[in-house]
């Protein structure tokens, strides 16, 4: 894991507010709340907000992050929300998730850096059950141009980051597609997503 990487989120999540807020994702929201409650891993989890989320709707929670500040936070809003989240933090092939064991995976904004993608886009399949869902939002292809006219609406700089839809094709195949799409929307998500951005989706349902 790059130093840099590391303490660049831990200094935004060490700032007192939330820096994504304290509610879930709107696609997040909309898509889990049609899903009958069970076990849910959460990639890339920061400030836990989705985690809470959900553990309110009744999931029983795992997440994982690279960030111990960003862990700190979400056990405080998982605490102030009276539920629980199991959140490990580190390399996720190391944190010991188990297989075949969750009926849902969320990754929302989890820009994992490229070189990481693949393997662990493999492993997230390998703890899904057959007939988890996978719900994903993240920064587009064509997300760029967005951030250059306004910084606030955030995402990583460069296009290797962001996603598109043979991305997500590539890194789920065998998945039944309930949405799979690049789409303008407009973010406000704390300080850090604030504005019109570019934005691909998946909903898939493991075949
Ligand atoms: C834009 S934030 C999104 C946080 C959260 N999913 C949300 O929607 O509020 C991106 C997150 O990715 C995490 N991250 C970056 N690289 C990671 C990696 N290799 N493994 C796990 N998490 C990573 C960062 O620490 C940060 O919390």
């Amino acid at each position: 894991m790059q130093d840099q990487w590391l303490k660049m989120w831990d200094n935004r999540y060490k700032q007192q507010v939330y820096v994504y807020g304290e509610e879930p994702n709107n696609y997040f929201k909309e898509q889990l709340s049609n899903i009958k409650p069970g076990k849910i891993l959460l990639g890339a989890e920061g400030e836990g907000r989705n985690a809470v989320f959900a553990a309110k709707l009744g999931w029983q929670v795992s997440a994982f992050d690279i960030s111990h500040e960003g862990k700190k936070k979400a056990l405080e809003l998982a605490k102030e929300n009276d539920v629980n989240i199991d959140y490990r933090v580190g390399s996720f092939p190391e944190l010991g998730f188990e297989l075949d064991h969750y009926d849902a995976i969320a990754l929302i904004y989890a820009h994992f850096p490229p070189s990481l993608r693949k393997d662990y886009y493999q492993l997230l399949d390998n703890c899904l059950k057959s007939k988890g869902h996978v719900i994903f939002e993240a920064f587009g292809k064509s997300h760029l141009p967005y951030r250059s006219k306004n910084p606030k609406v955030g995402g990583p700089q460069d296009i290797e980051s962001l996603y598109s839809i043979e991305d997500l094709e590539l890194c789920f195949p065998n998945y039944k597609s309930i949405e799979l799409a690049e789409k303008e929307i407009e973010l406000s998500e704390g300080i850090y997503h604030n504005g019109v951005g570019s934005v691909t989706r998946f909903h898939g349902v493991k075949m």
